[in-house]
């Protein structure tokens, strides 16, 4: 137990390993297998994989490293953590609750995505979507998202799960599952590199994979990117400040953050590497958008012995990831509710669902009921994924860059971030801290203003 900011007392993480699968289980989810395989292929492939490794780089980094600091030394809800590390009566709390509205935008639309996941479990299992077939897998896909009763009732079935796990306290339960069963997908994900690597045109996947064609890059296809590295890390919105408020003070945070990038980018190539071969040599389209994994995955399966039922396996093993990345979404509100508004987490847990199923059920419908009804061009479920993504993610970025390079100051960030001058990483803390004060946000600020065609 650790005294925490405002005289309540709160349980950290036990273990460094407790931290790294918690803060992994955040970062990896359907963001690898479902977001950067169809972002990439929608927005030209290599070029675009180029950027996303950057932007990971030289603004994901920076950013992870330093929303895991303020909230480990502050020890609170992201609001309680920027209200009591910034000077009286500056705003910077306004970041918390532009995350809590992130956390609410991503989880609509991501539980429809774990709810196609679910789904497909089921599917799997009988045996109805294992084909090679453009057709078959399409028409399996289209089915299941144009039936307005079965997008809803597998959501609402996601967001009960999810509050049950909540209520009944078996997070922790489903950490130690997902730090077990993450190494079984990891395998997984490589055997279909494997088949996808033997079939006939993987040369020309590879090539779409990693030759990159400098035309495509235009200024949206920066901005999306980027938003990609931020979803990806679970930045920007205050969900890695309330992870970081659970760490222990002995953890190495540049480290740990280090790793888990790397496992994050390790299982996306797995899953880019796993696609794209078969997107060419089946006859699949690259940008087929949301659809594209859940078309491709069980063609490529379908090339093995015992395919189905590995399909299986590897649906419920995706469905494990994208629990831990909706568990840490959760929190977010959860922790704020419960701090700030005083309600027990029970009590925040269920208004939260409560939200969601209103506001998530749009998401839902967008592929159905609802499919006509856009704003700005976009479906909801496309909305919300553009908002949180390319613009509350970003701008969150900008500020808690600002933040700790203008505000909080150097001297506090080493001290924090050396551990009380234990572990001698002063070149690090500078570098990142340079990155932050300048180049950060002003790539970030670049970037959205571009990529949102404001000049
Ligand atoms: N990083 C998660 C994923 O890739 C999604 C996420 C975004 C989780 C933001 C928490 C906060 O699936």
């Amino acid at each position: 137990m650790t005294q925490y900011a405002h005289g309540l007392k709160r349980v950290g993480f036990t273990s460094g390993f407790g931290v790294l699968a918690a803060t992994l289980g955040s970062a990896v989810g359907l963001g690898n297998i479902w977001k950067f395989p169809y972002l990439t292929g929608a927005n030209g492939g290599a070029g675009f994989l180029l950027v996303y490794l950057l932007a990971t780089l030289l603004v994901g980094l920076p950013v992870m490293i330093a929303e895991i600091t303020l909230g480990r030394v502050a020890k609170a809800n992201p609001i309680s953590t920027l209200q009591a590390l910034a000077p009286r009566r500056q705003p910077w709390w306004l970041v918390g609750v532009a995350g809590m509205l992130a956390a609410f935008l991503i989880l609509s639309f991501y539980s429809e995505v774990v709810a196609w996941v679910f789904a497909y479990v089921v599917k799997a299992a009988r045996g109805s979507i294992l084909s090679s077939d453009r057709q078959v897998t399409e028409a399996a896909f289209g089915a299941l998202i144009s039936d307005p009763l079965q997008s809803l009732l597998w959501q609402w079935g996601v967001l009960v799960f999810i509050g049950s796990i909540l209520l009944l306290g078996v997070t922790k339960g489903i950490e130690a599952l997902t730090k077990k069963l993450m190494p079984l997908l990891f395998l997984l994900l490589l055997l279909l590199c494997l088949v996808s690597l033997s079939l006939d045109k993987a040369a020309d996947g590879l090539a779409f994979l990693f030759k990159p064609d400098f035309s495509k890059i235009t200024a949206s296809v920066v901005l999306t990117a980027m938003g990609l590295a931020f979803f990806k890390l679970s930045i920007g919105m205050g969900t890695m400040m309330t992870y970081g408020s659970y760490f222990r003070d002995e953890q190495n945070i540049p480290l740990t953050t280090f790793r888990v990038m790397t496992a994050d980018l390790c299982v996306s190539m797995l899953a880019g590497i796993a696609i794209f071969p078969a997107v060419f040599s089946f006859g699949f389209e690259p940008a087929a958008g949301p659809a594209l994994v859940f078309i491709t995955i069980p063609a490529v399966f379908s090339q093995i012995p015992m395919g189905q039922w590995l399909m299986v396996v590897f649906f419920v093993l995706a469905a494990i990831a994208a629990t831990g990345a909706m568990l840490s979404l959760m929190e977010v509100p959860v922790v704020i509710l419960n701090e700030r508004l005083g309600l027990s987490r029970p009590k925040a847990t269920l208004l939260t669902l409560f939200l969601l199923v209103l506001v998530g059920s749009g998401c839902a419908l967008s592929n159905s009921t609802l499919a006509h009804f856009k704003l700005f061009g976009l479906t909801l479920f496309d909305l919300f994924d553009f908002v949180s993504s390319n613009i509350i993610l970003p701008a969150g970025g900008i500020f808690i860059a600002l933040f700790v390079g203008w505000v909080w100051g150097i001297d506090k960030f080493r001290l924090a971030l050396t551990n009380h001058s234990q572990l001698h990483n002063e070149k690090l803390v500078q570098a990142v801290f340079l990155l932050l004060r300048y180049i950060s946000p002003l790539l970030i600020l670049i970037v959205m203003l571009k990529g949102l065609n404001v000049f």
